[in-house]
């Protein structure tokens, strides 16, 4: 008699969870002390907020002229959507151009001393899209170490090649420039004042050496525009020689909110060739009133300006008598060097016992070792309210 052996069944092995890879991420964030999560504030006023039925005064906002609760925007926001309606209905190319939107980019490109102006619908989407669109595969881009992720995330899509320089070193940039072999294009990109640092790029020394160099120069002024420059529109703002300026409406224009400057046959380009701008529906009324009034505003907003300006220089005076490096701060934005992650944290929850609110930057925003507080201050900061925040600062002991 023949016996026969069954086989035994190998169990098929489970495939895997389909989102392992979000445990692992989250897994990851929870132990390197790195986990996010979002908790919700009721602003007051231009500088105070609400948070869990606390007054807390914000240091920590783009928010630099107040603009987002002037009475002048509020009312255009209004006026803008009483007229237009809640949604402009469509992308520019189908049936989402109002005279709205063409009226405030002929102003914008006059404001800012340049050929033409285009309408974005971020900062964010606008430095990813214009980037993709103007950049191939055979492309040299050049760029700033410390700038910000919407454009390297842009620079990474355009499968360009990139190089990142020192930060704001124009010695190292000229030598890849000078090395620079075959490529289809090469392109600058930095910013004119780091959201992280708050220092600034020399704008005429960068466009003499992508003049030299035959180099695309692209300038994101988020953290200028309102702030600085004629008219507070920017370090890039009447600089020829700059080919490409992103500006943005969501800080210092208390909107939200991007536009690009450039010349005309650039703006021709970009309606034809740009995805970001072709493919989306277009900024909602309510927010272009509120932009249009905000630019109306700013020849008015020297005097703001300027108490910024001293605010800043103040507080960094201050910061420097307690001992702490502000990262080569020459702006509204401060940063409180702390180096350590936990320690930077301690710090945040210290200030908020104390009725401040100040979000720590830690990596992999910034680089590892070099987790800070970011301070922003607006206009609307009494010096009093400064005072306080240094004292509290002052009374911190690990
Ligand atoms: C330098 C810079 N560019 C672009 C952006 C993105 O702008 P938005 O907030 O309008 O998307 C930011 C915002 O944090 C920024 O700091």
């Amino acid at each position: 008699m023949v016996h026969h052996t069954v086989p035994s069944q190998a169990q098929p092995e489970a495939p895997p969870h389909k989102f392992a890879f979000v445990d692992r991420a989250l897994a990851d964030h929870q132990q390197s002390q790195r986990w996010r999560s979002l908790y919700s504030i009721t602003p007051l006023d231009a500088v105070c907020v609400l948070k869990n039925d606390r007054k807390l005064v914000n240091f920590s906002s783009n928010d630099y002229l107040g603009l987002s609760k002037h009475p002048a925007l509020i009312a255009a926001a209004q006026d803008y959507t009483a007229r237009y309606g809640t949604g402009s209905t469509a992308s520019r190319l189908v049936t989402g151009t109002y005279d709205i939107h063409q009226q405030l980019e002929e102003k914008l490109a006059i404001a800012c001393g340049r050929e033409a102006s285009l309408l974005f619908n971020s900062g964010f989407q606008a430095n990813v899209s214009l980037l993709v669109s103007l950049l191939d595969s055979r492309s040299l881009v050049l760029c700033d170490r410390l700038i910000h992720n919407s454009l390297i995330q842009g620079i990474l899509a355009s499968k360009a090649r990139f190089i990142r320089y020192a930060h704001n070193d124009l010695n190292h940039l000229e030598k890849l420039l000078r090395q620079a072999g075959d490529y289809s294009r090469v392109m600058i990109v930095t910013e004119t004042v780091f959201s992280m640092n708050g220092d600034r790029s020399n704008v005429p020394a960068l466009v003499n050496l992508a003049g030299i160099h035959n180099a695309i120069l692209y300038l994101d002024d988020a953290h200028a525009l309102g702030v600085l420059g004629e008219d507070g529109m920017g370090l890039a703002a009447h600089q020829t020689g700059v080919d490409i300026v992103v500006g943005t409406f969501g800080k210092a224009f208390g909107a939200f909110g991007a536009f690009v400057t450039c010349s005309t046959k650039l703006k021709d380009y970009l309606i034809n060739c740009c995805g970001g701008f072709i493919y989306t529906t277009a900024l909602p009324p309510s927010i272009i009133g509120a932009i249009a009034a905000a630019l109306q505003l700013m020849p008015t907003l020297e005097p703001e300006r300027q108490y910024l300006t001293q605010s800043a220089e103040y507080l960094r005076t201050q910061l420097h008598q307690l001992g702490y490096d502000t990262a080569g701060s020459t702006s509204q934005i401060v940063p409180l060097m702390v180096g350590d992650e936990g320690k930077t944290l301690r710090l945040c929850e210290w200030l908020e016992e104390s009725g401040i609110l100040a979000i720590a930057i830690r990596p992999p925003t910034v680089a590892a070792g070099t987790s800070r507080i970011r301070f922003a201050l607006s206009s609307q900061h009494q010096r009093e309210q400064i005072d306080y925040l240094v004292n509290a600062i002052g009374n911190w002991h690990e």
